[in-house]
């Protein structure tokens, strides 16, 4: 206990040193999520740490999350450096969706505005026009049916299908997942749903359509944790990473979370609903990259500038 708080003392010292501040996401550790609270920087979903860090008048900015995080911070910061603990932290629908072969797809479907989700990497993002979270999807493409465009999406395919049935549009779609919602289980959450009758179901669109059919709100991690602060139900069933249970309990601390089922038989198999690569992110890292200004994040200009114009016109449509 005395070496993690003279971890994190390290670490509040090393930020003002650097004038440097944390972007974390929900899916971290408690204790960088906390870190980043106390020293005035912001824990959020990822649209909103790409306007923090955006925003933000440090120097240096320490993105706790995944590696497309970092990217798309050092796009809209140039001037910034930006830091990882672990650059290895990637994410399934980012390494699903080769850059290379992406193209090669987008060149077989010209005539089709190419939009793609933030979990990918800037050069995927170069190729596009548009890029989306699951906080803005649906209005983005919303638009974008209404100009009478016709659409490539990549690469989650649940989220691609939640974006159809909600908007009725059809799209190209990439065949990508996210190894972490992909495992959440229908059968298994009607059950838990039967154990909890009182319980409203709460679902990431990353999931499985059989997990989102069951939900009774589907959206960004940011649209999940305002359903808890703000509807008047006591018990939900949270089918995310469950890390996002440290803000949830902290924003409304009198609600009764479960995590919704990834195993078979009813079992709510902790470990599986969280994201390995964002558990790569710790307090050693996080201080060792503090120390030695590395590993940063490193784009070529070119990919960059690109990238940037896909991002930015996202952010312009969000604000
Ligand atoms: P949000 O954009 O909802 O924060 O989600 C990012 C993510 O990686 C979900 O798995
Ligand atoms: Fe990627 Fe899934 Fe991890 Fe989110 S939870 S970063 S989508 S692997």
């Amino acid at each position: 206990k005395q070496q993690k708080q003279a971890l994190k003392d390290e670490i509040k010292q090393l930020l003002k040193q650097h004038n440097a501040q944390l972007v974390a996401h929900y899916y971290v550790d408690d204790e960088l999520q906390a870190l980043a609270e106390e020293t005035g920087g912001v824990v959020a979903d990822s649209l909103e740490m790409a306007n923090f860090g955006a925003q933000s008048a440090a120097d240096v900015l320490v993105v706790c999350g995944v590696r497309f995080m970092g990217e798309t911070a050092k796009m809209l910061s140039p001037e910034k450096t930006v830091l990882m603990p672990d650059l290895e932290a990637t994410c399934s629908l980012d390494v699903g969706c080769p850059a290379k072969e992406f193209a090669e797809f987008c060149a077989q479907h010209p005539e089709h505005t190419v939009v793609v989700y933030a979990n990918t990497s800037a050069e995927v993002k170069a190729i596009a026009d548009w890029v989306v979270t699951s906080g803005n999807a649906l209005q983005i493409v919303r638009h974008l049916k209404e100009k009478g465009e016709k659409i490539i999406w990549a690469p989650d395919r649940h989220l691609g299908n939640w974006i159809e049935k909600e908007t009725g549009i059809e799209m190209i779609r990439w065949q990508g997942h996210c190894i972490v919602h992909d495992e959440f289980k229908s059968f298994e959450l009607d059950e838990l749903c039967t154990k909890h009758p009182q319980a409203k179901v709460l679902v990431h669109p990353e999931s499985p359509a059989s997990v989102v059919d069951q939900a009774d709100v589907v959206g960004s991690t940011k649209v999940l944790l305002n359903a808890v602060q703000t509807m008047p139900d006591k018990e939900f069933i949270v089918a995310t990473d469950y890390n996002i249970f440290y803000k949830m309990q902290q924003l409304a601390p009198e609600k009764q979370l479960y995590v919704a089922p990834t195993g078979g038989h009813g079992a709510t198999c902790k470990s599986c609903a969280h994201c390995p690569w964002m558990a790569m992110n710790g307090l050693e890292n996080l201080r060792d990259c503090l120390r030695n200004m590395a590993p940063e994040i490193v784009l070529d200009e070119e990919v960059r500038k690109k990238a940037l114009n896909s991002v930015q016109r996202m952010l312009e449509f969000s604000r």
